[in-house]
C-alpha cells in the first residue's frame, strides 16, 4: 500500500509528480496559509510532510498526528522543528543542505553590496524623480573591496561569503564561530579566527550566518551594536531573532552603526515599523536562496528524502539519524 503524504505549501509541479508516483499525495498549491490547527487536521493519516521553513513541527503536533514518520524540510534552516520531540516521537526529520550553499552566498554578497553602497535608497530617490543633477557625495557609501569583513558562523554558507570576499573583493575575512575551522578550510577561506568582540570591534562589514537557536536569540542586540564601528553595516541572512530588530533600528537611527540589509526578521513575514522607516535599511523578503534552479534542488532534495525513507527506509539528509535504525518502510 502506498503511503500518504502531505506537501504543504506550493512547489513544483514536476516534484509533485514525482512524489505522486510513490504516495496517495495531498497537496496545497492554492498555498493557503493553514492555521496550525488545519495543519494537523491536515496531517491526519499521513505518513509524511513536505514542510518549508514556515510550518512548526512541535511536541502537540506530533501527539495530534500519531501515524507520522517522516518531516522533510524544503529548507536547511530547521529551527520549525522541535528536533528533540521528534526524536523521541521517531519521527525523522530532513532539511536540504549544499544544494543552496554558492546561491545563497551571492545573495549575502549581493546584500552586503547593496547596503554599503545604497543601492536601494538610490533608486527610490531615482523613481521619486528627485534626482536634479550629479554631486560629489551623493549617496557615497562605504568602500566593500579591501575592507574587513566580519562574519558571524561559518559554516558552508559563511566559507562561501568568506572565498568570494577574500578572492573575488581582496578583503580581509575574520570570522568567529564555536568550533573553529581547520587549518586546510581557513586557508581555502582566507580567513582568520577572532573572539566575538574583536569581530564587532575591528569589521567593517558583519555577515550573520549562523544557524538559530535559543543561544543564538539576539546573538547581536544593543551591546553588541554599540560595539561596532559607527561606519560598520550589518547583514543578516541567518533567521529572524538572532538579531534584535528593535535595537538594531535604534542603533540604525541613532548611528551607532551604518546601515543594514535585512533579509529575515523576528515574527516575519511581520517587519519592525522602526525599520521601515528608515532609508539606511534593505530589506528583502528572505530569498536569500530564490533562484528557480536552487528552489527547484531544495524541493527535489525533500522529496527524495520523502521518497527514499518511506519507500527505502533510508534518508538523503538526515538531522536525526539514529531514527532510521528504528525505521520501517510503510
Ligand atoms: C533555508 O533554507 O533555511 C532558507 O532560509 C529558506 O528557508
Amino acid at each position: 500500500m502506498k503511503a500518504a503524504v502531505l506537501v504543504a505549501r506550493a512547489v513544483f509541479p514536476e516534484v509533485l509528480e514525482k512524489l505522486a508516483a510513490h504516495f496517495e499525495l495531498s497537496t496545497n498549491q492554492p498555498d493557503a496559509v493553514w492555521t496550525q490547527a488545519q495543519l494537523i487536521s491536515q496531517l491526519q493519516g499521513k505518513q509524511g510532510v513536505l514542510t518549508t521553513g514556515s510550518e512548526r513541527v512541535d511536541a502537540a503536533l506530533l501527539a495530534a498526528c500519531p501515524a507520522l514518520k517522516i518531516c522533510a524540510n524544503m529548507a536547511v534552516g530547521f529551527n520549525n522543528f522541535d528536533l528533540d520531540a521528534m526524536s523521541a516521537a521517531g519521527v525523522l526529520g530532513s532539511n536540504t543542505p549544499d544544494v543552496l550553499t554558492d546561491t545563497t552566498a551571492d545573495f549575502g554578497f549581493a546584500l552586503l553590496l547593496a547596503t554599503a553602497r545604497r543601492m536601494a535608497e538610490a533608486e527610490h530617490f531615482l523613481r521619486a524623480g528627485l534626482w536634479s543633477r550629479w554631486r560629489y557625495d551623493m549617496f557615497a557609501g562605504a568602500e566593500v573591496h579591501g575592507s574587513t569583513l566580519g562574519i558571524l558562523g561559518m559554516g558552508r554558507i559563511g566559507q562561501g561569503i568568506a572565498r568570494r570576499a577574500a578572492h573575488g573583493f581582496g578583503m580581509q575575512v575574520i570570522y568567529h564561530n564555536r568550533s573553529r575551522l581547520d587549518a586546510a578550510t581557513e586557508s581555502a577561506c582566507a580567513a582568520r579566527w577572532v573572539s566575538k568582540t574583536e569581530l564587532l570591534q575591528s569589521c567593517d562589514h558583519l555577515m550573520l550566518v549562523l544557524p538559530y537557536s535559543p543561544q543564538a536569540h539576539h546573538a547581536v542586540g544593543a551591546p553588541e551594536l554599540a560595539q561596532m564601528k559607527p561606519t560598520a553595516t550589518l547583514v543578516n541572512i541567518a533567521r529572524g531573532g538572532i538579531v534584535d530588530d528593535a535595537a538594531l533600528a535604534a542603533a540604525l537611527r541613532q548611528g551607532t552603526i551604518a546601515a543594514a540589509g535585512l533579509d529575515v526578521f523576528e515574527g516575519e513575514p511581520r517587519v519592525h515599523p522602526d525599520l521601515l522607516a528608515l532609508s539606511n535599511v534593505v530589506l528583502t523578503p528572505h530569498i536569500a536562496s530564490a533562484t528557480l534552479s536552487t528552489r527547484r534542488a531544495m524541493a527535489d532534495l525533500a522529496a527524495d528524502n520523502l521518497i527514499r525513507f518511506l519507500v527505502h527506509g533510508q534518508a538523503v539528509t538526515p538531522l536525526n539519524p539514529q531514527i532510521l535504525n528504528g525505521a520501517a518502510s510503510a
